[in-house]
C-alpha cells in the first residue's frame, strides 16, 4: 500500500469531527464561499460543527438525530447574496479534497456523492428548475454539468 495514501474509511463520529473541522476551517477561509459564513450569516464555527456533525452522522450512519431545516439557511443566504453554480462547485471541490485527504473507502465515497447530490439539489431549488448550471460569473471550479450527468447515472 502507498505509505502516503489516506488508508482508512470514515467509520463514525470521531472521524466526522476531524473531517468537518478541517472542511469548515477551509470553507470559512475560502475567498469565494467564506464570506457567506463569516460576513453574511455570521456563523459560529463551534455551533455549526455540532449541528453539521449530527447532520452527517445521521446521513451516513443513522446513529444521530437531525431534525433541523437544512434548506432555510441557504434560502436566507441566497436572498442576501446569490449562491451561484460556481459557489456550489467550490463547495464540492473543497469537500472532495478534504474527504480524499483523510479517508478512502465506501463511506468516504458515499460522503462525497451525498455532498454533490445535496449541492446540486440546493442549487436547483434556489436557482429554479430551468436555471443554467453555469453561474453568472462563469462555470464552477468543478463543472456542475458533469455532476448533473453523474446524478442521472
Ligand atoms: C456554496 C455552498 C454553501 C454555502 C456558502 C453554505 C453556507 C451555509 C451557511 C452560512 C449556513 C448557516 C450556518 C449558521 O450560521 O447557522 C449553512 C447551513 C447548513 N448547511 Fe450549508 N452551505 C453551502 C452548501 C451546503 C451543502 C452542499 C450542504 C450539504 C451537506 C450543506 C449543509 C448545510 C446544513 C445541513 C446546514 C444547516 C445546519 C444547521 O443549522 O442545522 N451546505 N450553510
Amino acid at each position: 500500500m502507498n505509505h502516503f495514501a489516506a488508508a482508512d474509511d470514515i467509520s463514525g463520529r470521531a472521524d466526522l469531527d476531524v473531517v468537518l473541522r478541517r472542511f469548515y476551517t477551509a470553507a470559512f477561509a475560502d475567498p469565494r464561499i467564506g464570506p457567506f459564513f463569516t460576513e453574511i450569516a455570521g456563523t459560529d464555527l463551534e455551533v455549526h460543527l455540532l449541528r453539521i456533525t449530527d447532520f452527517w452522522e445521521r446521513a451516513l450512519f443513522r446513529t444521530a438525530e437531525y431534525g433541523r431545516d437544512a434548506f432555510a439557511p441557504h434560502a436566507a443566504l441566497h436572498s442576501a447574496r446569490a449562491l451561484t453554480a460556481a459557489d456550489f462547485g467550490r463547495w464540492v471541490q473543497l469537500w472532495r479534497a478534504t474527504v480524499d485527504g483523510l479517508h478512502r473507502g465506501p463511506n468516504a465515497e458515499r460522503a462525497k456523492a451525498q455532498g454533490e447530490r445535496i449541492a446540486l439539489a440546493l442549487h436547483k431549488r434556489l436557482a429554479g428548475p430551468g436555471a443554467s448550471m453555469e453561474g453568472e460569473d462563469g462555470p464552477g471550479f468543478v463543472p456542475l454539468a458533469a455532476l448533473e450527468l453523474r446524478s442521472l447515472a
